[in-house]
């Protein structure tokens, strides 16, 4: 993966998505390794939306989400499939969006400043290899528009990364 991303951050949200996921598919290499890749994702997010406290992905290994690549404060290592709003997704295969995690029973508290959250499933015809989850410190910070983007955002990962020989 090169080294640079240019976002103009006086855009529309839709159109910073836009510049953002056209930068990232052409910078994801799928000769380098799938950590390498998916760090630079976390980066690359992190650094475009302010409303982001906490960007990473989990990653499905023998039936437990493990933390792979992340921006933000440490977060719990390990999640149980059906647990948390990262367990949920994985267990129902759709994206959550937490408009007040509070009100979600359940969520797993990683960092008591975070106030909601979204969380993309990675996955290849119904297989579950992950999760990709955003925090944020503002309430109902996600949208339909990140759900949409974060979710081509997804199948772009798994369509060009190898997730079948994940390593943690
Ligand atoms: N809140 C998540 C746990 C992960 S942290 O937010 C980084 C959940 O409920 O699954």
């Amino acid at each position: 993966m090169a080294e640079t991303l240019v976002i103009n951050k006086n855009l529309s949200q839709q159109e910073i998505y836009d510049s953002l996921l056209r930068q990232l598919n052409s910078l994801i290499n799928a000769d380098e390794p799938l950590i390498s890749n998916l760090a630079n994702v976390t980066a690359a997010l992190k650094n475009t939306f302010e409303k982001i406290s906490w960007v990473g992905f989990y990653l499905l290994k023998n039936g437990k989400l493990y933390l792979g690549p992340f921006q933000g404060k440490v977060a719990c290592t390990v999640i149980e499939i059906g647990k948390g709003v990262c367990g949920n997704s994985a267990a129902r295969k759709e994206t959550i969006i937490v408009n007040d995690v509070d009100l979600f029973p359940g969520h797993i508290v990683c960092d008591n400043g975070s106030r909601s959250e979204i969380v993309i499933p990675l996955m290849k015809d119904e297989k579950i290899f992950g999760v990709l989850d955003l925090d944020s410190y503002q309430l109902s910070a996600f949208n339909e528009t990140d759900k949409h983007y974060l979710e081509i955002l997804s199948k772009t990962l798994i369509q060009k990364l190898s997730f079948e020989r994940i390593v943690l």
